[in-house]
């Protein structure tokens, strides 16, 4: 029997005086259409209060949340522990940027490194800017320490990778709409098919310094390397002395059922990037956690970010560090997404073609002769759930890890009801 965490049960207004009521949906949506970026295709829901796994919004409305911000929300919305870390930290100290030192940072690094088996922590935002920090770390590493020559090093990456959006990292990005129109792009990456030890064998020159792979392809709908994939990399940059740089931003943290999803291949990298929970869904927080053979690379004025480890982050980061350090929500993802997983597979034929889940992370290939991954995703938000689609007939469900098994059980319900009516049409 799994136990629901106190913080499901948080009611839904916030304490204190009755905000405002905000403009009706119909007026922000006009407003957002005019003014902000059509750079996302939102549904059309307009949130304005989360707890646990429940949102609501401007009309009053439950849903529950089956994406948590691709993991950023691991926790739920406001756990408890985390808007307690943030608020007495909100009273204390902010910012000083990293000219000065400040009192958050070294428990937040040490236990950080801690949790992950590593020395080092690179504090940054943003899961982008970690990748970016990453990049220049194994460069720098390359010509420092491997004596790659200057101007050459390259790093493997594997098609179909999702890492950020910069410039740099959709130079290796073989997402059409992410890379289309915004080059010239950076040189120095080399893509082989992932999954493929022969084809990473082949690329692997004296000049690479580097393999940058996503233990588990979220973006591209959940992708699971096959066994011994993963374990097959680490003994080839083992070999062949490179850096195994492993991108858990969204796998790792719990939402695989592991604190790191390469701890289910028995995996050690030599760098992890970690970002989105380990700012608990309040603040941006991402780090390069490694050991001090590989962070020590880089020396005052050579990298940096005015925003990176600042107090409110660190004290955030220390508390969620905090939650993962019991074992409790790691846990709780690997039962629950057994019982995701079980209810999925009784989709397989019925408007599902195809699943893979590790932990309370699941790819859900639709049947195209029902419909796209939108259709899916916007008939489930009709019906109160809110997930996401990616690559066309793909939904991805990922619910807070505090998510009840009751909730869980509905929105999958809801999934059920929603094939079924699509089947029906
Ligand atoms: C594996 C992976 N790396 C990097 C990123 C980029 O993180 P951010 O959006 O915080 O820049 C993402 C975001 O989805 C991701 O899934």
């Amino acid at each position: 029997m799994i136990t629901m965490p106190e913080q499901t049960r948080t009611v839904l207004t916030p304490d204190g005086p009755t905000p405002p009521r905000p403009p009706a949906a119909a007026e922000l949506l006009a407003i957002e259409d005019g003014h902000v970026a059509h750079n996302y295709h939102p549904l059309d829901v307009v949130i304005t209060h989360g707890a646990g796994a429940l949102v609501v919004d401007t009309e009053g409305e439950e849903y529950l949340d089956f994406l948590a911000a691709y993991s950023a929300t691991n926790f739920g919305h406001r756990h408890p522990a985390l808007i307690g870390a943030a608020r007495d930290q909100l009273d204390r100290l902010t910012l000083t940027s990293r000219a000065f030192h400040h009192d958050q940072l070294a428990p937040f690094a040490s236990a950080l490194g801690e949790l992950v088996g590593k020395e080092m922590v690179l504090p940054m935002n943003t899961g982008a800017e970690a990748v970016e920090s990453g990049i220049k770390v194994a460069r720098k590493w390359g010509y420092e320490v491997k004596g790659v020559p200057d101007g050459r090093a390259k790093i493997i990456v594997a098609a179909g990778n999702f890492h950020g959006r910069t410039t740099t990292i959709i130079s290796f990005s073989d997402d059409p709409d992410a890379r289309g129109g915004f080059g010239p792009y950076t040189p120095g990456f080399i893509t082989v098919p992932y999954g493929d030890l022969d084809a990473m064998r082949e690329a692997m020159t004296d000049d690479v310094v580097a393999v940058l792979i996503e233990p588990i392809q979220g973006e591209a709908g959940v992708r699971i390397p096959p066994a011994g994939y993963l374990a097959g990399v680490r003994e080839l940059t083992e070999r062949r002395g490179v850096l195994l740089m492993a991108d858990e931003i969204q796998s790792g943290l719990g939402r695989t059922g592991r604190t790191l999803a390469c701890e289910h291949e028995g995996l050690v990298a030599d760098v992890y990037l970690l970002g989105k929970a380990l700012g608990g869904g309040i603040v941006p927080v991402s780090a390069v956690v490694a050991d001090r053979d590989v962070l020590g690379v880089l020396k005052p004025g050579q990298h940096g970010s005015t925003f990176g480890g600042n107090p409110l982050a660190c004290a955030v980061g220390l508390a969620v560090v905090g939650l993962l350090r019991t074992g409790e929500f790691q846990d709780r993802a690997a039962l629950l997404g057994i019982r995701m997983r079980d209810r999925l597979d009784r989709l397989v034929g019925r408007g599902v073609i195809g699943v893979r889940s590790r932990g309370l992370w699941a790819g859900v290939d639709i049947d195209p002769r029902l419909g796209t991954g939108r259709d899916v995703c916007e008939a489930l938000a009709r019906r109160h759930v809110l997930a996401k689609d990616t690559h066309g007939s793909t939904i991805r469900l990922a619910p807070p890890i505090v998510i009840t098994e009751e909730q869980l059980d509905h929105g999958l319900d809801q999934l059920e009801l929603v094939l079924a009516d699509l089947a029906a049409r």
